[in-house]
């Protein structure tokens, strides 16, 4: 697989013009959304588009933190709404809240699957919140995070103390059957593991590794 390097400006804005095409030229389209700094330049390109009528796109978006309402300024569902929802009106828009989860990947299907599937990476090699030794048939479920993704995620909170354990994360094998997926890196910190997902052995231990075997798949990394 090859890794397309460029600006960050310039990927965040291939990505929401595929976006743009993909919603102008059908009927019906399906995004699946991530969080995390990286997407945010893609969801602001996007919310420039005022042209473009998302009126007949859905989104599902990857995750979301156990234990946070959805109106804690870290939650995913309030990110959303500020970065993009706010800004952009789409069909509707689905996260995997303690009541959809059962059925997040049956919604999904039943919307004929995900169109473009946005993916960041984390620096364990975590797409979504598969954390490292999740297996490809892995379905949408609440995970125990990592020592690692605490320490990450802890950034964005005032203490290590407040980062939730656990989040509900769609699953490697509902990412899997996007029809076409986007996967970008940003940051010297993430070269690495990039690296090693893309162009090393595909393993449990590396769970963006599963990408190599996906047919449609573009990997965009960023200084
Ligand atoms: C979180 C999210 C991931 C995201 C990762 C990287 O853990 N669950 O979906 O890819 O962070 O985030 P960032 O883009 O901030 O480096």
């Amino acid at each position: 697989m090859r890794i397309k390097r460029n600006t960050y400006q310039k990927i965040c804005h291939v990505i929401a013009s595929n976006i743009r095409d993909l919603v102008k030229h059908h009927d019906f389209s399906v995004l699946g959304l991530a969080t995390g700094s990286t997407p945010i330049g893609i969801y602001k390109e996007l919310s420039y588009m005022k042209d473009t009528d998302f009126s007949n796109t859905l989104t599902y978006n990857l995750d979301e933190y156990v234990g946070l309402d959805k109106h804690h300024s870290q939650s995913y569902e309030h990110f959303m709404n500020k970065h993009l929802f706010g800004k952009l009106t789409f069909h509707s828009n689905h996260f995997p809240t303690e009541k959809l989860l059962p059925y997040y990947d049956a919604m999904i299907e039943n919307s004929k699957g995900i169109d473009i599937q946005i993916l960041g990476i984390g620096t364990n090699g975590h797409i979504a919140f598969n954390e490292p030794g999740t297996p490809r048939d892995s379905k949408s479920r609440i995970v125990d995070l990592t020592e690692n993704t605490i320490k990450d995620n802890s950034r964005f909170f005032d203490s290590m103390d407040e980062v939730p354990t656990q989040a509900r994360t769609m699953g490697i094998d509902t990412i899997m059957k996007s029809k076409r997926i986007y996967l970008i890196a940003h940051g010297k910190h993430k070269k690495d593991i990039l690296e090693k997902a893309i162009n090393g052995d595909i393993t449990p231990e590396i769970p963006a590794s599963f990408l190599q075997e996906h047919p449609n798949c573009e990997i965009y990394y960023s200084e």
